[in-house]
């Protein structure tokens, strides 16, 4: 492959990545949310972009700098990130679920602060949608990319998670890995396709392992350069 090979890879593209957690209100003042960092889905619309894609990032609350050429379309809930998904999606030809989106999110948000006198102790809670689930229905020709964050039983959940969702491929990693993965810079992955793809990446850096992943991806290479 020649240096000018590279950047022109997702030429003509449209990818559509999500990153970062969803914040699902209580209150005014309070929120359900988890410790995605983000940085994945970052990095993977930084590697898109740069390998010559129309990038579209819509992102959860962090503090992130937005990678240049990227367009980012900011979300809070997991309700937010399905409406905004969605409006790019018909134009879309890849989407990277790369945000760690709420499961569960409070039945009713209070239009107040809540009071501590008040009632007890309990918030009812109801399932979110499952925005790769509904695009996995609606897929038009469109590559689909989940992630899945497992602690146990790694490749069957994960593979479940293709199935099941209509993927055609997801990063799986392992949250109990030494290296870490919350807020870390570095993350140990495999890479599951429909197509029975199937490879392991050692514990690399994000930006450079998010390159790799999209090249092994798009640039039928069998080695992860
Ligand atoms: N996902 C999504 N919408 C949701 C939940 C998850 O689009 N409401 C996406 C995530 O962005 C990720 C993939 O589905 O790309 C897998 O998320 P994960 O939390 O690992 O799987 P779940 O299907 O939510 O299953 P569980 O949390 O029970 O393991
Ligand atoms: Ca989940």
């Amino acid at each position: 492959a020649g240096t000018g090979q590279a950047p022109s890879l997702l030429a003509g593209k449209k990818v559509v990545v999500t990153a970062g957690p969803t914040r699902e209100r209580i209150d005014p003042v309070r929120y359900v949310s988890n410790f995605s960092s983000g940085k994945m889905g970052y990095a993977m619309a930084e590697a898109a972009s740069s390998l010559g894609a129309e990038t579209v990032l819509v992102t959860g609350p962090v503090g992130l700098r937005v990678p240049d050429g990227v367009r980012a379309v900011a979300v809070e809930s997991a309700a937010d990130m399905l409406e905004a998904v969605l409006e790019e999606y018909g134009s879309a030809d890849v989407v990277i679920k790369a945000a760690a989106v709420a499961d569960y999110r409070p039945k009713t948000v209070h239009p107040g602060k809540m009071k501590k006198q008040e009632g007890d102790s309990v918030i009812e809670m109801e399932r979110t949608t499952d925005i790769l689930k509904t695009l996995g229905e609606r897929k038009e020709g469109q590559c689909l990319i989940g992630f899945a964050a497992e602690t146990d039983r790694v490749a069957e959940y994960a593979k479940g998670k293709l199935e099941r969702k209509n993927l055609d491929y997801i990063i799986a990693n392992d949250v109990t890995a030494p290296t870490g993965v919350f807020g870390s810079d570095t993350n140990v992955v495999t890479l599951f396709g429909r197509d029975g793809t199937e490879v392991s990446f050692p514990a690399t850096e994000k930006k450079e392992l998010a390159m790799k992943l999209l090249r092994r991806i798009f640039g039928g290479e069998q080695d992860d350069r």
